[in-house]
């Protein structure tokens, strides 16, 4: 899916990817999505290197998403979530499963939209600027592996909308990570 806005420039030795900028603020959702979609893919795809395609998503998405202080990964490690690779502020390293948002979207299976991080029991401020989140968790054969976390310093910042796009791109990321590697203690 390497085609329209991204390019990519190989030689011997190197995985190179061409920068894509956001498109302009008031543009459609969807084709927001879409190009940080295609940015993706051309980011990781002909790489295997679990931490480099995990580091570039996270820069990706911290860049492309409107309204974002925040983005990044926690990682299953010893049955606890332990911070990965990030854009952002420094955060909380290790969260329980079951705690906070990132930690009940692991024991849940399933993506908390979060319009007002306040008024969520448990909620982790780990930058006191967050206001709403999003956590999307990455389950792999049956297991949750990881977490994309996404915070914005504005109220309502996610809907139904980032929910869809943003686990499609975690489905997209899904076989372009050696799961096993990012996880080991
Ligand atoms: N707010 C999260 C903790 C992680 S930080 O936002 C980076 C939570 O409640 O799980």
């Amino acid at each position: 899916m390497s085609e329209a806005g991204t390019h990519e420039v190989e030689e011997a030795g190197t995985h190179e990817v061409e920068y894509v900028a956001p498109l302009p603020e008031g543009a459609d959702k969807n084709e927001r999505y879409l190009e940080l979609r295609r940015y993706v893919d051309a980011l990781t795809s002909d790489e295997d290197d679990w931490l480099a395609n995990l580091a570039n998503v996270a820069a990706a998405v911290y860049d492309h998403v409107p309204g974002v202080n925040w983005a990044g990964f926690y990682l299953m490690k010893g049955g606890e979530l332990v911070l990965g690779p990030f854009q952002g502020r420094p955060a909380c390293v290790r969260i329980r499963v079951g705690r906070g948002v990132c930690g009940t979207a692991a024991s849940e299976r399933r993506t908390q939209v979060v319009p007002d991080v306040h008024a969520f029991p448990g909620h982790i401020a780990c930058d006191d600027r967050s206001r709403s989140e999003i956590v999307v968790p990455i389950v792999v054969r049956g297991d949750v592996v990881a977490v994309l976390d996404i915070d914005s310093p504005h109220l309502r910042n996610f809907d139904i909308e980032d929910r869809r796009a943003l686990e499609t791109i975690v489905a997209d990321i899904v076989p372009r990570v050696d799961w096993v590697a990012a996880t080991r203690t």
